[in-house]
């Protein structure tokens, strides 16, 4: 059988039921798409947030969660860090692995859902870029995202805020998949006690984020915190 740009390479362990993903049709198709014509969804550069933030990080183990075509997974791969990547489309994960194929790095692509998907190890970093889940899929990924951070460790993650839909340009129009800096406190100040020295998650940011997009901006929010 001849293998297509959207099929999923079979040394990534996929979690999906039979039926697939319900939610992940939307993804699959765009990520398809952008395949079988040689092009992408999103660009190959990594979001401008994740890279200042982490340029000056040393490289350590680090899981994207909803990594899409893997344009951050890639990047932090490339500056040395361990890279596993996570979401719960085949094909966006398909793209992600040939980028790194071609690019001779190596990244654990993973199959699955980020609201249930526990890892296995922890880590020092989880990073999520616009993951688009409504509050009670973002409070689940928090959690886990925590429960997967080494003490010590941070959770990086960057969002478009609901102001983004009446002061900012782009960017999903469907509120209920955006959030804000007072949900995202909320979210952290909920995350249960993980581990044996019953952390939790600390912030050391959390604040709206003017991204520039030709001559206006996006209105994303971000949120640093440590796994105490
Ligand atoms: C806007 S894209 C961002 C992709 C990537 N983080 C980036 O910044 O380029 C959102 C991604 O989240 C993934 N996603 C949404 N809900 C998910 C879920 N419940 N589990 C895993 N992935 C999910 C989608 O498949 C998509 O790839």
């Amino acid at each position: 059988m001849t293998e297509t740009p959207t099929d999923i390479p079979t040394d990534i362990p996929t979690e999906a039921p039979a039926a697939g993903f319900p939610g992940s049709a939307m993804w699959d198709t765009r990520y398809a798409a952008a395949a079988t014509s040689a092009s992408s969804v999103w660009s190959l550069d990594p979001n401008e947030f994740v890279a200042a933030t982490l340029a000056d990080t040393t490289p350590g183990t680090a899981i994207d969660l909803g990594c899409g075509e893997g344009r951050n997974a890639l990047w932090l791969a490339q500056r040395g860090w361990q890279v596993t990547a996570v979401d719960f489309s085949g094909p966006g994960l398909a793209s992600g692995h040939r980028r790194a194929t071609e690019l001779g790095v190596q990244i654990d692509f993973v199959h699955a859902d980020a609201t249930v998907w526990r890892s296995p190890r922890q880590v020092d970093l989880v990073l999520l870029a616009y993951l688009q889940l409504d509050a009670a899929g973002l409070a689940a990924a928090i959690d886990l995202s925590a429960a997967a951070l080494a003490p010590g460790g941070r959770l990086v993650l960057v969002a478009h805020d609901v102001d983004n839909v009446s002061h900012g340009v782009g960017g999903p129009q469907d509120r209920s998949i955006l959030t804000t800096v007072d949900a995202l406190h909320a979210a952290v100040a909920a995350v249960p006690e993980v581990g044996a020295s019953g952390g939790g998650l600390e912030i050391e940011r959390c604040e709206q984020y003017l991204r520039p997009i030709g001559d206006g901006h996006a209105v994303d929010v971000v949120l640093i915190a440590r796994r105490i």
